[in-house]
């Protein structure tokens, strides 16, 4: 299985202009065999960009109707994208997304023959509370509950609190690679019990939260995880192109 190294954008740049240079010197840059590399723009910039796999960094459960202001998968299929993020952090801290509505998405994307990202992962007060493996048990739980999976679903492990924050030049505390092996294998023993050994291990798991060119090839290395998620350096080409060099 490649490794696979999505770009997050957020919601950056704040122009076309912006948002196709950066793309273009990616595009340069990151073309691998080796690597599966996506990039997920704001829904807006998806029709202007081309020469790279596309993915949306979220969308809605119905496939059309009466939900101002909402993406369905289908929409995005016909535009030719490729994966779709369902459960950032930030939806479910800024939007009260929920692990009952992630599961409807999911369901949803599948449905359209889109390759879901589910992330996961805990926060600051639960991390201290010592909660960490409850939240990722019922986040997968929940999140998955009557899904089908197989090589199309990939979950993305994000310590929210390792979240570089919006700054694309700052990089938080970090996770040694050892705990991340061990909060991995936690993960992948949750998916052994739900879907069988055969099905969880052709399941991608990435990690995610100030993954830069820095620390890529450690955490690749010593944590085993299978790509990245990729915030603040998705933003910037060289470091984002040196990430998916690291991931040959
Ligand atoms: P970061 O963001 O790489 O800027 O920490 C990761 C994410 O939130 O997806």
């Amino acid at each position: 299985m490649n490794n696979l190294i999505v770009a997050n954008w957020k919601m950056n740049p704040t122009s076309q202009k912006e948002a196709k240079n950066i793309f273009d010197a990616i595009k340069k840059g990151a073309k691998s065999d080796k690597v599966e590399v996506v990039i997920c723009p704001p829904f807006i910039y998806l029709p202007l960009l081309s020469g790279l796999t596309l993915g949306a960094q979220n969308c809605f459960w119905q496939e059309s109707g009466t939900y101002t202001g909402e993406i369905s998968p289908s929409m995005l299929k016909d535009l030719g994208v490729k994966y779709v993020i369902i459960g950032h952090s930030e939806r479910r801290k800024y939007f009260g997304e929920t692990d009952e509505q992630v599961n409807k998405k999911l369901k949803a994307v599948l449905a359209a023959g889109l390759n879901p990202i589910l992330c996961i992962g805990e926060n600051a007060e639960q991390r201290e509370k010592g909660e960490t493996e409850m939240i990722l048990k019922n986040q997968l739980i929940i999140g998955m509950g009557g899904i089908e999976v197989g090589d199309n679903f990939t979950v993305a492990y994000e310590r929210i609190w390792a979240i570089s924050g919006g700054d694309p030049y700052k990089t938080k505390e970090l996770p040694t690679p050892e705990k991340v092996e061990k909060t991995h294998s936690y993960i992948r023993g949750i998916l052994e019990g739900m879907y069988g050994k055969k099905v969880a291990d052709s399941i991608r798991i990435i990690y995610g939260g100030s993954a830069n060119a820095g620390n890529a090839k450690d955490y690749l290395e010593n944590a085993k995880v299978q790509g990245f998620l990729v915030g603040g350096a998705s933003l910037r080409p060289d470091d984002f192109n040196q990430i998916v060099k690291s991931a040959e």
